[in-house]
């Protein structure tokens, strides 16, 4: 039995309390929750005691001001870090020296600077630091890993991927902290570096330069779309109607009680208007990588697509592997509402016969017709029933594993190298390197 603390006790947290509390009750237990908002802490502490019949008194509760005191008064043994990406290097470094094992979500944190202050943590202290790549655990990426892993499509030489971002899914990212980029890192690390850890993961690989170009071009009060607005609401909740891109909190019972009834603590909007001011997170995105032993990828992303989901193809000295995924066909204002939510979490209502939802695995060897590989799930709940194998990782700890999904602080800092290199990328108009920024990409 290993206790827990978790800091952030927003969102994501909600997977892992629900660990704890359910599927993992034998080997984990909840003693404290870190949180600079205390009403955040009242709503989850209340649901572990009705969801898990936790007795509510016996979590000890606080903000980060208070974390080492309160990792010690609560015995936790291990903390899991779900607070906002650019709190997470703060929040590792501190929880390590205090003498504790970091369990983190992604992404590992937002700059080189931090990623080198981890780095140093983990050489001073000798502790662990997991970071939970789930998207590794999605039987469609685990099929494709399989293909590149065995060889069949030979060496690999380059790769294209192409992410949308619906105007559901994707707009969301602009009503909340992350629209400002000192504390998302933007797209390119928020988001991407799921998708770079794939790339990293299925050619077995690390970047070695980066050049990327892109920019906020749909979003934000400066955009032609915002221009062409009329006078609106500077957020999603109001009375009277609303337009498709507003997110009206009172609508979700589960998002009124964690962020409108919670604003009076810290005044958080969780429902800014994407079209309003201070959006320095860029919506399109180019990028060229090169990797070391030889690939380069052409990657994009798109923020605002009327559907979601991606396309990669991986070309190899004997043949090609494509993935292509829809997690959601349309995004449709329906009774003055959108479905705000990750399809590749919580599935999708919205399906057309034009573009099914649905994913295909095509390998083609050179001289030889296409064939399609079956993507089998491994059971229910988020990403294909990968998510609860990634959590049996964690809270059991990793077995062997064939696939090599399990993942440390380096494989954190490899997956974030492409957005933080981008960045700088971004701003200057060249060529970026992991070395020249200094980037711990050194196993
Ligand atoms: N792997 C995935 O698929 C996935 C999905 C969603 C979120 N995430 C990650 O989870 C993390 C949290 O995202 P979220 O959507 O839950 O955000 P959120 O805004 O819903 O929750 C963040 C919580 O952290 C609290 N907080 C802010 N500053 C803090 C600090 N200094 N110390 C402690 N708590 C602090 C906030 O009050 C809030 O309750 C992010 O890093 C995000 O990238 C990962």
């Amino acid at each position: 039995m290993t206790k827990y603390a978790i800091i952030g006790c927003g969102h994501r947290c909600q997977m892992y309390f629900d660990a704890i509390g359910g599927d993992h009750h034998d080997a984990a237990a909840l003693v404290a929750m870190i949180d600079t908002n205390p009403g955040r802490i009242g709503v989850h502490r209340q649901n572990m005691a009705q969801a898990w019949g936790y007795d509510a008194g016996s979590i000890l509760t606080g903000g980060p001001d208070e974390l080492e005191a309160i990792l010690a008064r609560s015995g936790a043994e291990r903390v899991i870090v779900t607070s906002p990406d650019y709190t997470h290097a703060d929040m590792i470094c501190r929880s390590l020296r205090a003498g504790y094992d970091v369990v983190t979500e992604k992404p590992l944190t937002i700059k080189a600077e931090s990623a080198k202050a981890i780095a140093a943590a983990v050489a001073e202290t000798g502790r662990q630091v997991v970071v939970t790549f789930n998207y590794r655990y999605s039987p469609r990426n685990c099929a494709l890993k399989e293909v590149i892993q065995s060889g069949e499509i030979g060496q690999v030489t380059s790769v294209s991927f192409e992410w949308v971002l619906d105007t559901a899914h994707g707009a969301d990212y602009f009503r909340r902290w992350h629209r400002d980029k000192n504390n998302s890192g933007g797209l390119l690390i928020h988001k991407a570096s799921h998708h770079f850890d794939l790339v990293n993961w299925w050619i077995d690989d690390i970047p070695a330069r980066v050049f990327a170009s892109g920019g906020v071009k749909f979003y934000g009060s400066d955009s032609v779309v915002a221009r062409d607005l009329g006078p609106h609401s500077p957020r999603g909740t109001h009375d009277g109607p609303h337009s498709p891109f507003e997110l009206d909190l009172r609508d979700d019972p589960r998002l009124k009680q964690l962020y409108l009834d919670q604003e009076r603590h810290d005044g958080y909007l969780r429902d800014q208007d994407v079209f309003g001011p201070g959006v320095t997170t860029e919506d399109n995105l180019a990028l060229v990588v090169d990797y070391r032993k030889g690939p380069s990828m052409a990657y994009s992303l798109n923020a605002h697509c009327p559907w979601e989901g991606y396309r990669v193809g991986v070309n190899g000295t004997l043949g090609r592997a494509e993935l292509l995924v829809v997690e959601r066909s349309a995004v449709l204002f329906k009774d003055d509402k959108v479905e705000v939510l990750d399809p590749s979490y919580s599935g999708s209502d919205t399906d057309d016969s034009v573009r099914p939802v649905g994913e295909h695995l095509l390998v083609q060897k050179h001289f030889a017709k296409a064939e399609e590989r079956p993507i089998v799930a491994v059971g229910s709940g988020g990403h294909g029933g990968g998510d609860v194998r990634m959590l049996k990782d964690v809270f059991d700890g990793p077995g062997e594993d064939p696939l090599h999904r399990p993942s440390d602080w380096i494989d954190g800092v490899r997956a974030i190298a492409v957005g933080v290199c981008g960045n700088v990328s971004l701003a200057e108009g060249r060529a970026v390197t992991p070395a020249e920024l200094g980037l711990p990409v050194e196993r």
